[in-house]
């Protein structure tokens, strides 16, 4: 694995600061690339909970890489990502099954029933039915190995937004159907052509199955994450800041940052 430039723990997570992006994604994919080794021979099948947006592209490209040099197969890999946009067709570039389809599942030896995207097609009446659905076929191939996380600007993961629950009730929150927050609208806008055109529902994993995963990588990159970074590791644990609900479970959680999104930490 690349050195990283510093570690810190703060809250008893372990916090790697890393001098730029790509070192950070490579720490991220070597990780991945050694759960799914390990579990793939320990258990038989490793179970990855997998992460859309900008921020894991990288971490894709290094493990579709290794793959092809022969040094990575995903052929016991099981994948769960942790959102979608609803309602969407598969089809749509902005759906994130294409997102997955494009930068991983096309690319590797993974079996397309082993590549779980939450369906933005489903009728309203079963989205409901869906996403608990979602959440027994990850307890029944027994739990995450590894979950990838990204962070929004406003503290979500996934699309847990933030809200005024009590810690207890956001920690039990399932995989649900949910209306995306302001600053999600406006940060996905880019990618629809104008705010008013952002899908405003999703489909998300919820809290409750993140924290069960076995370990969580979650990675946070450039200036515009910094606030969020340092309230998630620094702040109160709080639904407000989605990502604060990570110290709930700090032995297995592992930040890679760069130095960037790492300026606020104090
Ligand atoms: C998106 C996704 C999240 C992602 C986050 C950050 O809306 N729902 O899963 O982690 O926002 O995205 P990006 O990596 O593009 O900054």
């Amino acid at each position: 694995m690349p050195a990283s430039a510093r570690e810190l723990n703060l809250a008893g997570a372990s916090v790697e600061v890393f001098a730029d992006a790509a070192t950070a994604s490579r720490n991220a994919a070597d990780r991945i690339a050694s759960t799914i080794r390990e579990a793939s021979v320990t258990r038989g099948k490793a179970v990855l909970g997998l992460a859309t947006g900008s921020t894991p592209i990288a971490i894709y490209a290094r493990l579709v890489a290794l793959h092809r040099s022969g040094e990575l197969s995903f052929a016991q890999v099981r994948s769960y990502n942790l959102d979608e946009y609803y309602p969407i067709a598969p089809t749509d570039p902005n759906s994130y099954r294409a997102y997955m389809q494009k930068h991983l599942f096309d690319h590797v030896d993974i079996a397309p029933n082993h590549a779980h995207v939450l369906d933005g097609t489903v009728p309203e009446a079963f989205a409901a039915s869906h996403a608990a659905e979602f959440d027994r076929w990850i307890e029944a191939d027994g739990g995450l190995d590894l979950q990838l996380l990204g962070i929004g600007r406003n503290g979500h993961i996934g699309f847990n937004e933030p809200s005024d629950l009590s810690t207890e009730e956001a920690k039990a929150l399932p995989t649900r159907l949910v209306s995306l927050h302001p600053v999600t609208t406006s940060d996905a806008a880019k990618d629809f052509g104008g705010e008013a055109n952002v899908i405003p529902r999703a489909l998300t994993v919820g809290i409750r199955p993140i924290l069960a995963a076995r370990s969580i990588v979650i990675l946070a990159l450039g200036a515009n994450k910094a606030e969020a970074v340092a309230a998630a590791l620094q702040g109160p644990i709080t639904a407000r800041v989605p990502a604060s609900l990570l110290q709930t479970v700090p032995g297995k959680v592992a930040w890679l940052i760069d130095e960037a999104a790492a300026k606020q930490l104090v």
